[in-house]
């Protein structure tokens, strides 16, 4: 597949990147990743602007405006075949000749983008649901930046892959947070729920879109902090990212979520997401 690095596009075989770069010692630096259906990538303007934000987070001087970051990802995904896209886009505060963890005196990011073929979760996956297990969330306190620092996200979803399950629900002080690389909803008496943005979790795109849809479609909602008891209680719980969609999780820690089939009105919202991702973008 063709990739691009740092103003070039080129075979992802070929690009290389210099040991002394910070997202390579120091986890340094921030990415998105992005859906495309039919070489249209979907909710560009936000994944963009979302980028922006984390690089002025973490004071990376932002290389390029949004309308370059648009053209750069167009161009990823021109050059590649398939129709239906997963763009990575990364950048890492770049090289410096010594190991520092003070910046260095002149930053020259990074700037990395590959294409992989976007693969939603399959009917058959869909139909069961997935398990998930729980943890306690010991990231940092920054989680609302999509930062390339991710050995914590990966800790804790190994932790479900080790039990044969999707994903891990993490839970801080007694409250929902997230997924280890999603973001959680909960249905009860009907009810849509979902924690507030905060820096506990990463503010979705996917996450915007549902509640975008369901206030569109008039179903009940309610953006609140949610107790664990909730949740192992809740009659639905969904993972949403941008590869997983709108995904039901039908077990939890082994014991079932609701009757332990995918509930109704996570079906509905799925039907909603899939008519919203063919139409909109
Ligand atoms: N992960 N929370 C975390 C910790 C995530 O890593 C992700 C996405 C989400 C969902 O965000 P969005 O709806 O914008 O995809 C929530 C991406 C897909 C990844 O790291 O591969």
């Amino acid at each position: 597949s063709i990739c691009y690095l740092n103003g070039r596009f080129l075979p992802v075989g070929e690009a290389s990147v210099s040991p002394m770069d910070r997202g390579f010692l120091f986890g340094d630096g921030a990415y998105e990743v992005i859906p495309v259906y039919s070489r249209r990538p979907f909710r560009l303007d936000e994944h963009v602007a979302r980028l922006a934000n984390t690089l002025a987070a973490i004071r990376l001087p932002d290389p390029h405006s949004a309308e370059q970051w648009q053209a750069i990802i167009r161009g990823v995904i021109e050059r590649n075949e398939w129709e239906d896209q997963s763009v990575y886009l990364q950048v890492s505060r770049g090289a410096d000749d010594k190991r520092n963890h003070a910046f260095p005196k002149v930053m020259r990011p990074t700037v990395f983008l590959m294409s992989e073929p976007l693969v939603t979760p399959p009917e058959a996956q869909r139909q069961a649901g997935v398990a998930a297990v729980s943890a306690a969330d010991f990231r940092w306190l920054r989680c609302d930046l999509k930062t390339v620092a991710l050995l914590a996200n990966c800790l804790l979803r190994q932790h479900a892959v080790d039990q044969g399950c999707m994903e891990t629900i993490l839970f801080r002080d007694g409250f929902l947070t997230e997924g280890a690389a999603s973001n959680i909803f909960v249905v009860r008496d009907g009810v849509i729920l979902t924690p507030p943005k905060s820096h506990l979790m990463l503010p979705g795109i996917t996450y915007d879109v549902v509640l975008e849809l369901a206030a569109r479609h008039g179903l009940a909602h309610e953006v609140r902090e949610i107790l664990e008891d909730e949740v192992r209680h809740a009659d639905e719980l969904w993972m949403t990212s941008s590869t997983k969609e709108v995904l039901p999780i039908t077990t939890l820690d082994g014991r079932p979520v609701g009757d332990g089939k995918p509930g109704p009105v996570g079906q509905q919202m799925h039907a909603f997401y899939q008519d919203f991702k063919n139409t909109v973008m």
